[in-house]
């Protein structure tokens, strides 16, 4: 029975980009958490950066724990961006219909699926040189390093778009998934005009959580960008404060 084979294969299908959608975004929003930990200070930043290179644990940086992590991320975008290619084409075919068939009614929803079709395009190039640079250079990860990477490096452009791309499809993804797997009824705990309020929030707080931090390490590259380089080490930032005593 092929056509009982196909859509099995595809209910998979449809689970596992849910999933995997829903992994990436739990992992996008602790890493936002993470990584603003710039915003509490130099120190709090290498203290979450030795947090994740195993030092707390194992009393020295193992910074390819980071490589790894990174790496099973990667994995994790590939199939799920392989996955929502598969059925692009027919989604689109579905949406174009929908749209047509039901008028105004479903627009809002028609152009949420547009939205997240182009920003999961954008992903597909925008996170691999992120994760590229995460793997490649592990070690290079911390108050100054990060800040002379944004600053020095360039890389805040890249960031401002990873930003901005990445939450608008996440918060979308969310939402979908919230109709697809939680679908509104009357008394429901969540209804539609409740799922597009928690995704829109989640958005707007993840990208003013991450356009802080962002300019937090712009500032301190600038202000870094002629020692560009040298790392950060609290006995060394400490060391004036020492002198004095
Ligand atoms: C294991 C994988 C990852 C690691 C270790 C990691 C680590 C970092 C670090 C340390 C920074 C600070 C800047 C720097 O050092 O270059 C950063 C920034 C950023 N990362 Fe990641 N990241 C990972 C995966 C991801 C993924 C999958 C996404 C999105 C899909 C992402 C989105 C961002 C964004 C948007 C910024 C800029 C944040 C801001 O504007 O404040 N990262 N990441």
């Amino acid at each position: 029975m092929p056509g009982t084979m196909s859509s099995a294969w595809s209910a998979r299908g449809e689970l596992a980009q849910g999933l995997s959608g829903l992994l990436l975004v739990l992992f996008v929003w602790a890493h936002m958490f993470f990584e603003s930990s710039i915003l509490l200070g130099k120190e709090a930043m290498y203290w979450v950066t030795g947090l994740f290179e195993g030092k707390h644990i194992f009393g020295q940086p193992y910074p390819w724990l980071v490589s790894f992590i990174a790496v099973i991320i990667l994995l994790l975008v590939v199939m799920h961006a392989a996955l929502a290619m598969n059925k692009f084409p027919a989604g689109f075919r579905q949406q174009r219909a929908l749209y047509r068939h039901t008028g105004r009614m479903r627009h809002t929803d028609t152009s949420l699926w547009v939205v997240q079709a182009v920003s999961g395009f954008l992903l597909f190039f925008l996170i691999p040189v992120h994760l590229y640079t995460m793997i490649v250079e592990p070690a290079n990860i911390g108050p100054y390093a990060s800040a002379d990477r944004v600053w020095s490096g360039r890389y805040w452009v890249l960031y401002a778009l990873l930003l901005l791309t990445v939450h608008v499809h996440a918060a979308a993804g969310i939402y979908r998934l919230l109709m697809k797997w939680a679908p509104p009824r009357r008394g429901a705990l969540i209804n539609r005009a409740r799922a597009r309020r928690i995704a829109l929030g989640a958005a707007c707080f993840f990208i003013l959580l991450g356009a802080a931090s962002l300019i937090a390490y712009m500032k301190i590259g600038a202000d870094h960008a002629d020692r560009a380089g040298e790392r950060y080490h609290p006995a060394t930032a400490q060391a004036p404060l020492a002198l004095k005593e």
